[in-house]
């Protein structure tokens, strides 16, 4: 057995909250360092080559930092874009996060699958391979929504949520040929499963959301089952790469999932 290093939890903002919530639960002594990139958030509106640069960088300089036992990048956009070289660049077990389209295939019955995510995801032809090999005889409708991470990042800081901007949301999905059809949503970004309540609750008719955030927690276990785990649940640390005045109110939402210690590269908070 050997002493305990940190588990890196990574994104671009608040969204790996819901990968880190079942990683708490399978693992509950694990130190944990948060990290969201608020510096570069939001990932979904940028290109690929931004994507390709940025985060390899700043993984590693954590990990320099940190020297974590294992980093889960929770981040479609980032995993979708990156994990390739992100895997090439560092020399720690790396857990990523891509859109749950096997989980939505084996589920669905009519065969049509809506996947919600960032712009940058959807268009990724990781989705594409995912789409081929999982889901060959299924149709999959894709829609991008950067406001849906916004409003995911609103019910953290405990703002009101207006039940209409999720109809207009879903109707990106709905709306298109076939949309009627769709039984199962993948929630391909990680802010998603932090609302899907709301999302649910704005669905025009019942329909499966589907994520892979159990899985990952599971993966994470098992990559980690030779760790001998500190006695006592340890403070979680959330480092954001930048710091404004706004992040105050992640406090109690943070503390929620165990982040009691908020830190930022730049003004300390
Ligand atoms: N949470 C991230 C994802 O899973 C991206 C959100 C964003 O920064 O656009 O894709």
């Amino acid at each position: 057995m050997q002493k305990a290093r940190p588990l890196l939890v990574f994104d671009s903002g608040i969204g790996g909250l819901s990968v880190l919530r079942p990683i708490r639960a399978l693992l509950p002594a694990a130190p944990i360092v948060y990290v969201a990139d608020s510096a570069g958030y939001p990932y979904g509106t940028k290109s690929e080559s931004e994507i390709a640069a940025r985060v390899p960088a700043l993984l590693g300089r954590l990990a320099e930092r940190f020297d974590p036992e294992l980093i889960v990048i929770a981040c479609n956009t980032a995993s979708t874009i990156a994990l390739d070289h992100v895997r090439a660049a560092l020399d720690v077990p790396i857990v990523g996060t891509v859109p749950a389209v096997k989980p939505a295939a084996a589920l669905s019955e009519s065969r049509v699958i809506g996947v919600l995510g960032t712009e940058a995801t959807v268009r990724q032809a990781y989705v594409d391979r995912l789409a081929a090999e999982f889901a060959p005889d299924c149709l999959l409708i894709r829609h991008g929504s950067a406001e849906l991470v916004d409003l995911a990042e609103a019910k953290l800081r405990g703002e009101a949520q207006d039940p209409a901007g999720y109809s207009r949301i879903l109707s990106g999905l709905t709306d298109q040929p076939q949309g009627d059809q769709i039984d199962t949503i993948v929630l391909a970004c990680t802010h998603f499963p932090l609302i899907e309540r709301e999302l649910e609750a704005a669905s025009p008719r019942p329909i499966a959301f589907v994520d892979g955030k159990e899985g990952i927690a599971r993966r994470t276990a098992w990559l980690t089952r030779h760790i001998d785990w500190p006695a006592e649940r340890p403070n979680g640390i959330a480092l954001f790469t930048r710091w404004t005045a706004r992040l105050e109110r992640y406090r109690q939402g943070l503390a929620d999932y165990g982040l009691t210690l908020m830190e930022s590269a730049g003004r300390a908070p």
